[in-house]
């Protein structure tokens, strides 16, 4: 099944990052927020990132121009054409019973034979599949932050997703110029059940002084070629983010080792959630 159209709904970090792609690969993408201030800021940030990757030669201005076009940023979801919708991409918080009820109000105005996705990276598809009415056509589309630059999407089929699914789900990602990797339903599934543990490791090497924060995150970068620093990383990905992912691994995988640093609980807990609040473990004032 080839898709023309998508919804997606969300218009934080990812939800815009998505959005993003998928008016960049040429479908009719509608960005939904029940937040019309949000869902306004997110079209200027990607009217700006598509001005820059036409700036640095990354993309065509005639693509970007389209891309732009493309997009309609909505905060009624009775304000989309669901008649041509043939995915929905959800990326909203990471809370069940949010997603749950979003689900029940989006599958009563989608096509039956619409797919939709959820941008999840820590909670169960099976479980998720299950709350709404098409389990065949539900799936995991997990995108990596920054979206437009980072190559992948996780693949994640549920227990009852159906092979077509998986299929046209990876033709679309590669479409939006990403290369899909498939995975089954595990917690945190491939990339977060890795990459979240090393983030927990560097914060207990800092609270128990093993290191400073940029001698850690330095190390790393010029000793195992990782881009950023795993504590830049916690900040840019969120350090409430991280925390919740370790929590659920911790809770559904039932083993220690994946036990949540006590620090990123208080850093939590004090409101230095990284990047976006201006200090997590690095200070962003100004
Ligand atoms: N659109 C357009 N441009 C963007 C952008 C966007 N959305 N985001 C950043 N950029 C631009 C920056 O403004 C900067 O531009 P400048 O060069 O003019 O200042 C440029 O991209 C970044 O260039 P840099 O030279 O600083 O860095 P690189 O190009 O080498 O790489 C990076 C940037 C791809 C972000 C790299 O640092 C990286 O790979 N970092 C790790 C990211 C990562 O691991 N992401 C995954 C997080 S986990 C996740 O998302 C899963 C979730 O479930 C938690």
């Amino acid at each position: 099944m080839s898709i023309q159209s998508a919804i997606v709904i969300g218009s934080g970090t990812m939800g815009r990052g998505i959005a993003q792609v998928a008016a960049t690969a040429g479908l009719t993408t509608f960005m939904y927020d029940q937040n019309a201030e949000q869902v306004k800021s997110a079209q200027g940030a990607i009217e700006k990132s598509l001005n820059k990757l036409v700036e640095k030669g990354k993309l065509p201005g005639e693509t970007a121009e389209a891309a732009k076009n493309n997009l309609k940023p909505i905060s009624s979801l009775n304000d989309a054409d669901f008649s041509k919708v043939g995915i929905a991409i959800e990326a909203i918080f990471e809370n069940f019973d949010a997603k749950k009820a979003l689900y029940a109000d989006l599958t009563s105005k989608l096509s039956a034979d619409a797919i939709l996705a959820s941008n999840t990276s820590s909670i169960s598809i099976t479980k998720l599949a299950a709350a709404t009415d098409r389990p065949q056509r539900f799936i995991g589309m997990h995108f990596f932050n920054p979206v437009p630059l980072m190559s992948l999407v996780e693949v994640i089929r549920g227990i009852d997703t159906a092979d077509a699914t998986v299929e046209t789900v990876e033709s679309l990602a590669k479409q939006m110029g990403k290369n899909p990797l498939r995975c089954n339903d595990m917690p945190g599934f491939v990339s977060n059940r890795v990459l979240m543990p090393l983030i927990n490791e560097a914060a207990f090497a800092l609270m128990e002084g093993v290191a400073d924060a940029p001698t850690i995150d330095e190390i790393m970068k010029q000793g195992c070629n990782f881009p950023m620093g795993p504590l830049t990383l916690a900040d840019f990905i969120g350090v409430d983010v991280c925390l919740n992912i370790m929590e659920v691994l911790h809770r559904d995988l039932g083993d220690p080792k994946f036990r949540p640093c006590p620090l990123l609980r208080k850093m939590v807990d004090a409101g230095h959630m990284g990047r976006k609040s201006g200090k997590g473990f690095h200070d962003y004032a100004g």
